[in-house]
């Protein structure tokens, strides 16, 4: 039976620079850096199948060639590895490419968040998806955050999901911060939003993290979204003319967000999976 809101579709924006990671982002894309073996972008292409999405939008830039590289086959090291202990270390990855699509399109200038989500309005289409910042990472002991955030969006259909976490009041000034109305416990309708604001001029400490479900109306919206002082496109900004409409919730999800785009939550990460994972032997 066809599952009419089952979201099929799940948009990665690549495109960034990574600057804060530099020089090991200079020629190896951020989202290919690895928590322990695996790279970021993996993990997150995981959290969108376990949410039951296998069509994979990703919008990069031309140096990004490597994400390309890392879903598709490679023979040559299968070959090599074939029959040996290291064979079964490809069964994950191949597993993904296998049940997976992966469409491709760039972004052309580096003109934010907003932007690259709009760069990618052709290969989504007219439908509601959902979109992962591989470099937030998120992790939980039950459903991941993409799932809970798919069986929100089974109540709340005609709106837009934004993940939220509470962080300390001096760091609101690096997310996009709601305000809005409790409906449920961890379920607010949004009624304002503001990108980045000063910690004095913050309604809440209630800050929107790299999940997303956004309905199709987002793509006019973005149209009609004006650039900020800092030249970029914030996807805050078009979310906040449909909150207006009353078409966006925030969800304040079960589970552990690492900031893996700055080097101190990418430790973390990394500290994080090497307590909770058995280390390979080979
Ligand atoms: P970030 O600002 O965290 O990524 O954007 P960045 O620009 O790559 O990192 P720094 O600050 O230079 O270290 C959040 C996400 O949005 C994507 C990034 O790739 C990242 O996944 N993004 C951002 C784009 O795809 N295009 C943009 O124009 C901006």
């Amino acid at each position: 039976m066809i599952n009419s809101h089952q979201i099929n579709r799940c948009l990665f924006p690549v495109a960034g620079y990574g600057t804060r990671f530099l020089p090991a982002t200079k020629a190896i894309p951020k989202e290919m850096l690895p928590i322990l073996t695996k790279p970021l972008i993996q993990y997150g292409v995981e959290e969108a199948i376990s949410a039951g999405i296998n069509a994979m939008v990703m919008v990069t830039n031309k140096h990004k060639s490597a994400i390309k590289n890392h879903f598709k086959p490679h023979l040559d090291i299968e070959a090599s590895i074939k029959g040996s202990a290291k064979e079964s270390l490809l069964d994950e990855i191949n597993h993904i490419i296998n049940q997976c699509t992966f469409t491709y399109t760039e972004q052309q200038q580096m003109l934010g968040l907003g932007d690259a989500i709009y760069s990618g309005r052709m290969l989504i289409g007219n439908e509601t998806f959902a979109v992962i910042l591989a470099d937030d990472l998120c992790v939980n002991k039950g459903d991941s955050v993409l799932q809970q955030m798919s069986e929100l969006h089974k109540k709340y259909p005609d709106c837009c999901i934004v993940a939220i976490e509470q962080v300390p009041m001096s760091e609101v000034d690096k997310y996009g911060v709601i305000a809005g109305e409790l409906l449920e416990k961890n379920v607010y309708q949004v009624i304002n939003m503001i990108e980045k604001p000063n910690p004095k001029d913050a309604p809440t400490n209630l800050a929107i993290i790299g999940r997303y479900i956004l309905s199709a109306d987002i793509f006019p919206a973005l149209e009609n979204t004006k650039v900020d002082k800092n030249g970029e496109i914030q996807i805050t900004d078009a979310l906040l003319s449909l909150a207006k409409k009353g078409k966006v919730i925030a969800y304040q999800f079960q589970g552990k967000r690492f900031d893996c785009g700055s080097v101190k939550g990418f430790v973390s990460a990394t500290e994080h999976f090497a307590k909770n994972l058995i280390l390979r032997t080979i």
